[in-house]
């Protein structure tokens, strides 16, 4: 165990896929109970159920981050059911509007869809949830943003855009919280092979790019992902969502009540600011 977590409630957004499966499995690990909270509510459904199966404590709720009424109701149903929240997990996070990874050109539908999951879906459900956390004088909340957030990239300008603008929130809320003895932190993960990275690098492979035309040889997008990873990190491998679940876990615990308005890299080496 790295953080005990026993007796806490931890909502993940977006739990129900890659990354966030990889969160909720080691909170879950560490004691907590678990909400799994996502779009995708069949996913959502049999992700919770899964985790019961292991031995630990997990319930799943329909939210779409985008929609103020559906996060309402969905931190509402779970109060009201199972108790206060104490660790939020504002994981939800899209690339691109849908049929992004099919197109070359990044259009204003993408810029929007984007800025509406990752930046104001991680702000919908932070000020919704924060209430319950200030009437309980205590909280953790981690924002997953990304190294893209802290990097330039032309082929996919709104979603580093919308990543630099949650590292920014993040210190924002923090200062808003800290009175209250809630701490905001992020993690900045690297790359982690998901569903997000096979539209990334199916496009890449579709299209090609300035990197993939250094590797003529790779035979899928898979394969194109762990060349792209190997080239681009000191460490030379891809991160695993149980890497960015243990980062969480210890940000979540109070081992690091006094970390606030931070965002930690965990990208083997790629980015050192
Ligand atoms: N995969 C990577 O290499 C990587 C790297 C850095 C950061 N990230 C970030 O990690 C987070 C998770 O990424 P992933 O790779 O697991 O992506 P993913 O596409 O595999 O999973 C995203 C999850 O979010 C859910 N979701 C999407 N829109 C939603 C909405 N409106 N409301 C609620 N849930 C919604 C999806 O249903 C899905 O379960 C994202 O914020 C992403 O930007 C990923």
């Amino acid at each position: 165990m790295i953080a005990d977590l026993t007796g806490k409630t931890a909502l993940i957004t977006g739990a129900a896929n890659g990354l966030g499966k990889g969160i909720a499995s080691i909170l879950a690990q560490q004691g907590a109970s678990i909400v799994v909270a996502d779009i995708d509510f069949k996913e959502a459904q049999f992700f919770a159920d899964e985790i019961v199966s292991a031995g630990s404590k997990a319930v799943s709720v329909k939210m779409d981050v985008t929609d103020v009424d559906s996060v309402d109701k969905a931190i509402s149903k779970i109060i009201n059911t199972i108790g206060p929240i104490h660790k939020l997990v504002n994981n939800a996070g899209v690339i691109g509007a849908p049929g992004w990874h099919e197109r070359l050109k990044v259009t204003e539908e993408d810029w929007d869809f984007t800025y509406d999951v990752n930046v104001k879906g991680t702000v919908h459900v932070t000020e919704r949830l924060h209430d319950n956390m200030i009437q309980q004088r205590e909280g953790s909340i981690v924002n997953i943003a990304s190294v893209a957030g802290k990097m330039g990239n032309p082929d996919r300008p709104n979603y580093n855009a919308s990543k630099a603008a949650v590292i920014s929130y993040t210190k924002s809320a923090a200062l808003k919280l800290a009175k209250f003895n809630i701490n905001v932190n992020c993690i900045c993960p690297g790359n982690i092979w998901t569903p997000m990275w096979d539209k990334i690098s199916m496009r890449q492979f579709n299209y090609g790019s300035e990197i993939f035309s250094e590797f003529p040889e790779v035979k899928d997008n898979r394969e194109l992902f762990e060349r792209i990873t190997e080239i681009s990190t000191p460490m030379k491998r891809a991160q695993s969502p149980e890497d960015i679940g243990y980062a969480v876990a210890f940000l979540l615990s109070d081992a690091a009540i006094n970390i606030t308005g931070q965002s930690i890299n965990v990208d083997g080496g790629r980015v050192m600011v």
